[in-house]
This record gives C-alpha cells, sequence and structure tokens, in this order.
C-alpha cells in the first residue's frame, strides 16, 4: 500500500461524515464576500443588502478606523511579534486597555486575541477542578468551552430562570469556589440575561459573576457602554468579557473588572501566556472605535431606532420575532429546510441573511436571524422588508 492511500484510508472517516452532512443540509457553506463590510455588501459575485453581520454601528469599514489603522502601522509596524509575558508588550496595548476600561466603568482590561479565547482565558484562570460553574442553558459555545477547559464542574441552568438557578445553588454547595456565567445578551434570539437578579443572588450565595457582554457593547449603556452600564451594576459583577470583533467593528477580546482581577488573569491565563497579542492595526483600529463611541451617541441610537422601525413594521406584516428585546432580529419559521429556502429565495432578491438551525438553535427553531445596523438607511430597510413580505408570502409564511 503506497503512503498516500493508507492517509487516504486514515482520513475516511472524514469524507463519510462530511457525506452525511451534505445529506442531511447541515454542511457548512461559507459564502465569500468580495468588498467591504458596510450596509451592501458583494458577495459571491453579486450585490446584495448586508443583514448578516455583526457590524453594529458600521465602523468595520470607517474612514477613522482605517486611518488609525494606518498611521499607526506607519508609526509601529504590523505585527506584536511576541507572547506579551515573554518579549514585552507593546505601548499601543497598554494604551488601548486603559482606554477601554475607562470607556466600560471599570478599574482594569486585559486585552486578549477575541472573544472566544477571553471566555476561555477568564474561567481557565479563575477556576479549577475543585470549583463549579453555573451556566445559563443558551451561552455561547466560547463560553461552553472556557467551562471545560477550566475542569470545573460544570452544572446548567434554564435559560434566564433565576428560580432554576437558586434551586441549584441550594443543592450544588461542596465546592472552593462558584461562579456564574451568562451571555449579556443571547445572539440567536435578542433577549437579555437578567443580570440585576443575578448579581443580588450571586451576592446572597458568595458566587463570583461573570457576563459575556459580546453583543451588548456598542449597543447597550449610555454610549453604548454594555450591559453593567444599562443596569446601573458597576462593582457587582466581576468578570466582563467583550469582543472588539461585533460593534467595536475589527477584532478581538477583552475582560473588564476589578484591577486584582485582571492582574490576577495576566499570570494565570493560558491564552495570555502562551499566544501572541493583537497586531498593531488591529489595536489602533479599536482605539478610534473607542474615539467614536466616546464622542457621540448617534451611531447607537440610529443602531436602535433601525431596530425598533424594522421590528414594527416585520410584526405588523406578521412575522414572529421570537422574544427579541434588542435589535437583532430573530424572524422565526420553525422547521431548518424552511429558514434555509426562505434565506435562499432572500439571496435571490438581493438580501444577504443568515438560516440559522439545529445545533446552534433547539430543534424546531430554525430561523432567520436580521442583524441590523446603525449603516442601514431607511430605503435599505424598506428594500430589506418588501423582500421579506415577498418571500414570506410565497412560502406562505405570512399573509
Ligand atoms: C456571546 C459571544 N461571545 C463570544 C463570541 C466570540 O467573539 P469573537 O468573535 O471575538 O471571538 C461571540 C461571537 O460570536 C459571541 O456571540
Amino acid at each position: 500500500m503506497t503512503a498516500i492511500t493508507t492517509a487516504q484510508n486514515k482520513l475516511r472517516f472524514m469524507a463519510e461524515e462530511l457525506a452525511e452532512l451534505d445529506q442531511k443540509g447541515l454542511r457548512v457553506h461559507i459564502r465569500t464576500i468580495e468588498s467591504p463590510q458596510g450596509a451592501w455588501l458583494q458577495v459571491d459575485g453579486k450585490r446584495v443588502l448586508n443583514l448578516a453581520s455583526n457590524n453594529y454601528l458600521g465602523l468595520a469599514n470607517h474612514p477613522h478606523l482605517v486611518e488609525a489603522a494606518k498611521d499607526a502601522m506607519d508609526r509601529l509596524g504590523v505585527g506584536p511579534a511576541a507572547v506579551r509575558t515573554i518579549a514585552g508588550t507593546m505601548s499601543i496595548h497598554v494604551e488601548a486597555e486603559a482606554r477601554l476600561a475607562q470607556f466600560k466603568g471599570a478599574e482594569a482590561v486585559i486585552l486578549l486575541q477575541s472573544g472566544f479565547t477571553a471566555n476561555q482565558a477568564a474561567l481557565g484562570a479563575v477556576l479549577g477542578k475543585e470549583d463549579a460553574i453555573f451556566s445559563d442553558g443558551l451561552n455561547h459555545a466560547s463560553i461552553i468551552d472556557g467551562a471545560r477547559l477550566s475542569r470545573a464542574k460544570i452544572i446548567v441552568y434554564p435559560h434566564n430562570d433565576v428560580a432554576g438557578l437558586v434551586e441549584l445553588l441550594e443543592r450544588e454547595t461542596e465546592y472552593r469556589r462558584r461562579l456564574i456565567v451568562t451571555d449579556g445578551v443571547f445572539s440567536m434570539d435578542g433577549d437579555i440575561a437578567p443580570l440585576p437578579a443575578l448579581a443580588d443572588v450571586a451576592e446572597r450565595y458568595g458566587c463570583l459573576l461573570m457576563v459575556d457582554d459580546a453583543h451588548g457593547e456598542g449597543v447597550l449603556g449610555r454610549g453604548g457602554r454594555g450591559i453593567v452600564d444599562h443596569f446601573g451594576l458597576h462593582g457587582r459583577v466581576d468578570i466582563e468579557v467583550g469582543t472588539l470583533s461585533k460593534a467595536f467593528g475589527v477584532v478581538g477580546g477583552f475582560i473588564a473588572g476589578p484591577k486584582l482581577l485582571v492582574d490576577y488573569v495576566r499570570t494565570r491565563a493560558r491564552p495570555n501566556l502562551f499566544s501572541s497579542a493583537l497586531t498593531v492595526p488591529d489595536t489602533a483600529a479599536c482605539l478610534a472605535s473607542v474615539d467614536l463611541m466616546e464622542a457621540s451617541t448617534a451611531l447607537v441610537d440610529r443602531l436602535w431606532a433601525n431596530g425598533r422601525f424594522f421590528q414594527a413594521e416585520m410584526r405588523r406584516l406578521g412575522f414572529d420575532l421570537g422574544k427579541t428585546v434588542t435589535p437583532i432580529t430573530p424572524v422565526m419559521l420553525g422547521e431548518a429546510p424552511l429558514a434555509k429556502e426562505f434565506a435562499r429565495q432572500l439571496y435571490e432578491r438581493g438580501v444577504f441573511a443568515v438560516a440559522i438551525g439545529f445545533p446552534t438553535v433547539a430543534l424546531g427553531q430554525a430561523r432567520i436571524r436580521v442583524m441590523l445596523s446603525a449603516a442601514h438607511t431607511d430605503d435599505d430597510l424598506h428594500y430589506g422588508l418588501e423582500q421579506f413580505a415577498a418571500v414570506g408570502r410565497s412560502l406562505g409564511v405570512i399573509q
């Protein structure tokens, strides 16, 4: 047997599994975007209205960010060329941490490579196998993976069910440390965690409290300062995880909290100890996002106005938008094939919106998730609504 056939035999299980996914319509197909991010995109050669990305404030291609990135590259180059704890940190990272801490109203911030690694960093640093993590049933995959990496016992409480959480806290007591963790805004439904009640419970039961504010930053709170600001809970949430890849329009993640926590994470979190820092242009662009958000609430206001208008019109047309209370707009359709066909017809009509089915959401709860942005004009929203109405009628979803 040649070396090539042996390798093919060893990898055969992959071909079989991919074929099975193809057959079930569950294989991931990724479209190619040939333009900058914005209200309209060039996708696989076609100009389409963008209702798919997390570019909440339209900053991903904002001139201020692009200029800041170019200018920083002229001064500081591109790559950090090192893990920060080994070969030193760059001044721009230190500056970004200070600005983000100020923006979030937190004592300190540590920058990380992504929101995904920030969750791993926080959970992995703070907890070990003697501990327990009480995790909302709909938490993001990066929280679940971070929880697994920490080796703590994972106890899942029913989604947003504070009484259910309390029952579990009463029962599950034999741990060194206990931590409650929740998404702030749930990305598939657009509902919000009951953070004030969770803060009360965390204090009553002596638990640490952590929130992943990936979809709250730039959206909730004064000028987009996030869920802790929205509820006025400064000082009552121990660990705030953030991402720079959504409203901030760039890439990267961070952890905000008391200086002691951030110092601890710096010396304990493996993504900080064993992985290089953000690039110079990314970091500079994030600083430029903070500039814009601090200067004016106009973009956040526009995002909410767009959300309110689009959702009111969609409900008037007869669509079920689930339990959203944020600009995230799930259009509930039920079965996955219907959602896929809906997305396909929208695309034919020049609208890029993504169908989401099992396992990302529960079976029978497939949907199109519409992501609104401050970048959308009134005309854009009217265009999107017309196409939703036409496809909804053609597929019998609305009258
Ligand atoms: C709730 C939540 N947390 C974390 C992440 C990961 O963020 P990043 O893309 O910065 O890794 C996401 C991204 O989808 C998210 O929705």
